[in-house]
């Protein structure tokens, strides 16, 4: 018996007691902030609270509710505050709420503090380095009616096994590694997520073969920079060949991966994606900037023209790949020439689309230190820019698929059109379609009939 499966054999029971005290089976609540690591922790969360014999909910009125934050930017921090200012005013009327942050946000002493402060009523603080050990602080939490606040700066182990509740029961985020070593000067994840670490691979392969035989057919490989994957493992092994490995797995259809850095991008992996009719035609390539002043003083290692040479090369060798990206503006000393490097890259290399984001401040980083913070006015203007480059190319590439056919993934039922579906092609562009619930999870072949900018109205053929 593992740790885990011994703190939720006594949970159980105990919230089988209070469930019956409650007159009703308790309810439990994720929240999740950030990226898609965090989203897979959450579903770590929440199959630990599936098994413990909650309830699970969406709705923030629940018993339990646990925030998984992020503190990329700012704005991540206060959308968490947010959510806690309003979810004070639930606890008041539920005696039985109780209420845990953990994850990326934690790791942060400043927000800890402000939590102890300005939220007492946080009955459960932890980070990202002890997420595994997310039934015992339960347990105590429950058994002894006492906060619980404990946050440790680092880990070196990666604890397999812990269980999962899926959002999807058709697609999957596998993660493959933990941890940033890069550290771009304005980027806190490598603070709050510690060392890189990868898992070994026969595990990998192991969790991808249990998540076929559970109806998953499609993967996402996660990792901060998948292209370093490997490294330090006792037997090493390239993400090529990782990738390769997984798409062999039976049931498995896509493969996709998040996120490769552009200075670690082998033509091996190229190679791999095109050879690999499983592995997705899109690949997301962080550019960040276009300027080779800003991309140094960002620590990012390439060039503006090597990463227009990559792009090409990718486009070259992977026929109809989407390439999109990540975009900051406003990083400390950019110019608006600096912004025009940046455009000049989005139009020659024509991304399928970008997430284009303000520079935000993250206290410990270099670029925090760096004393040329650019004006608030000056930032807008270079965004409204650069989002105007990116829509427009994005439009433009959307554009070349109409009148296709292609193979798309049913995921939901679209909840603006009644009798239409949504679906996503290899590329990752979504497309509506006429259907219904009974189509999840399963691969039409669509025709690509109304380019609405960035995804299309299409009907199955
Ligand atoms: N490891 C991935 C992404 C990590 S965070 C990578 O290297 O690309 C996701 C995105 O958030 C980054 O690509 C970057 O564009 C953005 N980001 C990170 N720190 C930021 C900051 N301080 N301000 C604004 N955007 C930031
Ligand atoms: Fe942050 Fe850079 Fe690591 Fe990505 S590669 S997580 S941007 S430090
Ligand atoms: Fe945010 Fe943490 Fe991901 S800071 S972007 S949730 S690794």
């Amino acid at each position: 018996m593992t740790e885990n499966t011994y703190y939720i054999e006594k949970l159980k029971q105990l919230i089988e007691e209070k469930s019956i005290e409650a007159g009703r089976r308790l309810t439990a609540c994720t929240v999740t902030f950030g990226c898609q690591m965090n989203a897979r922790d959450s579903e770590k969360l929440t199959g630990i609270l599936r098994e413990s014999g909650f309830e699970l909910t969406e709705s923030e009125n629940a018993d339990f509710v646990i925030f998984n934050t992020c503190t990329v930017r700012d704005n991540a921090d206060q959308r968490t505050f947010g959510h806690l200012g309003r979810i004070s005013h639930l606890k008041k009327k539920n005696p039985l709420m109780k209420v845990a942050v953990c994850g990326c946000m934690m790791q942060e002493k400043g927000n800890v503090e402000k939590i102890k402060k300005s939220y007492p009523f946080v009955d459960l603080v932890f980070g990202t380095h002890n997420l595994y050990r997310f039934a015992e602080y339960l347990w105590e939490v429950y058994s002894t009616d006492q906060k619980v606040r404990e946050i440790w700066d680092k880990t070196d182990s990666i604890v397999e096994d812990l269980p999962i509740e899926r959002k999807y029961p058709f697609k999957s985020g596998i993660n493959i590694m933990f941890g940033c070593d890069n550290f771009c000067s304005y980027c806190i994840v490598p603070y709050v997520r510690g060392r890189e670490r990868s898992r070994e691979p026969g595990e990998i392969i192991r969790e991808t073969e249990a998540l076929a035989r559970d109806g998953v057919s499609e993967v996402m490989l996660l990792g901060q920079n998948v292209n370093s994957y490997g490294k330090g493992l006792e037997d090493p092994i390239s993400f090529a060949e990782l990738l390769d490995e997984v798409c062999k797995v039976d049931g498995i259809r896509r493969v996709r991966f998040m996120t490769p850095h552009p200075k670690d991008l082998s033509y091996d992996l190229i190679r791999a994606v095109r050879d690999n009719p499983k592995a997705a035609r899109h690949i997301h390539l962080p550019l960040q900037s276009g300027s080779d002043r800003i991309l140094k003083r960002m620590n990012r290692h390439y060039t503006k023209e090597r990463f227009i040479e990559l792009a090409q090369k990718i486009r070259e060798e992977i026929p109809d790949v989407s390439i999109t990206t990540d975009i900051i503006v406003g990083f400390p000393g950019e110019t608006p020439e600096d912004v025009d490097d940046t455009i000049d890259v989005i139009e020659r290399v024509g991304f399928d689309n970008a997430y284009t984001f303000i520079y935000s401040k993250r206290r410990g980083t270099p670029a925090a230190a760096m004393e040329d913070q650019v004006p608030a006015d000056v930032v807008k203007a270079g965004f409204d820019r650069v989002l105007a480059a990116v829509q427009k190319s994005a439009r433009e590439r959307a554009q070349l698929l109409q009148g296709r056919v292609m193979e798309a993934l049913v995921e939901e039922v679209n909840a603006q059109k009644e009798g239409y579906v949504t679906g996503r092609l290899s590329t990752n562009m979504v497309v509506h379609v006429p259907g219904d619930a009974s189509m999840i999870g399963s691969y039409v072949p669509v025709l690509l009939e109304e380019c609405r900018g960035f995804y299309y109205f299409g009907k199955i053929v």
